[in-house]
């Protein structure tokens, strides 16, 4: 009697690479994620975690974000919802560049550190920083007793569970969870907002887990589409708004396990040089989810479809009007507007990881990078 499988290939729980089966792990990471912070009634965001009284919180008059690569882009959604619930201005910065730029730190500054590691040189090195200026420091991270949970004030941990492959999934989206928590809390707490409307987003929250099941039960037509693109060399993911956050992390995931180069533009910015770039049958993927931002977006899209792109759009289910400007259409699930990073990035996961396995690279461990930088 033989068994054929060792402890590597029991941890994939029958997947073929970490990467799948972290992707497919979204489901539970979400609702682990969002847990017991929400209460029963469905109308309050409970984060016992971070410690500010109502005073401390309505004291704070700045936020800096800081993290490295695909936290950094966690980071830019999170800007986003904290400033929209918040209305408090919200810098982000790549760690690397914040200590040196001589940011205005100050003890009214809420500095919050994302990481998955949570052992990230950089952003553990900004954190040290802002707290020499006495800035508070609340940190997102995906490792309880980690370096940067021990020194930060206030730790939201996001429970994703291990995450193995090298390129980032389920913690990236488990920290969209935690910033989506944090500005309702903050939001909540400063009456900044109607409960009706807290409420309205948590029931919107507590949907994704199986809007995520059905995004993933698409995984053959995006497997298609991946194929197409890993013959070519270049590509260009566009969006505004959120829909550019989400690009940036699209692009990073395409050129971290597929080698494909890629650039991601705020889709108003293209005319501005880049699209110079644009020829005949190049791939564009074009993200639309946000609706005040759609008719720009569009007006975008016929920019590079006039010189030749082959146009690949992401929309939001029951909006069918992409469809007459693009190539092609996938349709994440209805959703509240500002939970929609949530959603349109898992079709870029799949995109990245199916060009990259037809390309016959190591998804897992990609040339050249590694899981954890503890290097500065
Ligand atoms: C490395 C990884 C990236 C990750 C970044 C930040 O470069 O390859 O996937 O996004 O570090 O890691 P952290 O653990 O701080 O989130």
């Amino acid at each position: 009697f033989h068994v054929d499988w060792d402890i590597v290939t029991a941890e994939k729980a029958g997947f073929d690479h970490f990467m799948l089966k972290e992707v497919y792990d979204q489901p539970k990471a979400y609702r682990d994620t969002m847990g017991a912070r929400i209460d029963a009634s469905g109308t309050k965001v409970l984060l016992p975690e971070v410690g500010m009284t109502r005073e401390q919180i309505a004291d704070i008059r700045n936020v800096h974000i800081i993290a490295c690569g695909t936290a950094f882009h966690a980071g830019l959604v999170g800007k986003s919802v904290i400033e929209t619930l918040v209305r408090i201005p919200v810098e982000a910065d790549v760690a690397s560049e914040y200590r040196y730029r001589s940011p205005i730190i100050t003890p009214q500054t809420l500095v919050i550190v994302v990481s998955q590691s949570g052992e990230t040189a950089d952003t553990l090195a900004a954190l040290r920083e802002a707290k020499r200026n006495g800035a508070r420091v609340l940190a997102i991270t995906n490792v309880v007793g980690s370096s940067i949970a021990r020194e930060a004030d206030d730790v939201i941990v996001t429970w994703a569970g291990p995450e193995i492959a090298v390129a980032s999934t389920k913690a990236y989206t488990s920290q969209l969870i935690a910033f989506f928590l944090l500005g309702l809390y903050l939001a909540q707490t400063l009456e900044k907002v109607e409960a009706g409307y807290v409420k309205e987003v948590l029931a919107a929250m507590q949907e994704l887990p199986k809007q995520v099941e059905q995004v993933l039960a698409q995984a053959d037509s995006i497997r298609e589409v991946a194929e197409q693109i890993a013959k070519h060399h270049n590509l260009f993911f566009i969006g505004r708004g959120l829909d550019f956050a989400t690009a940036l992390e699209g692009s990073l995931k395409l050129k971290e396990i597929s080698y494909i180069h890629s650039e991601a533009y705020a889709a108003g910015e293209l005319k501005h040089g880049t699209l110079a770039l644009i020829e005949d049958g190049i791939p564009v993927i074009a993200l639309a989810t946000q609706e005040v931002l759609f008719e720009k977006t569009v007006s975008n899209i016929k920019e590079v479809k006039a010189r030749g792109a082959q146009v690949y759009g992401i929309h939001m289910e029951g909006n069918d009007e992409l469809s007459k400007v693009v190539d092609e259409t996938f349709a994440i699930p209805q959703t509240h507007q500002l939970l929609a990073p949530a959603l349109s990035v898992i079709p870029l996961q799949l995109l990245s990881y199916y060009a990259s396995l037809a390309l016959g690279h190591d998804v897992d461990k990609p040339r050249n990078l590694a899981k954890s930088v503890t290097v500065e």
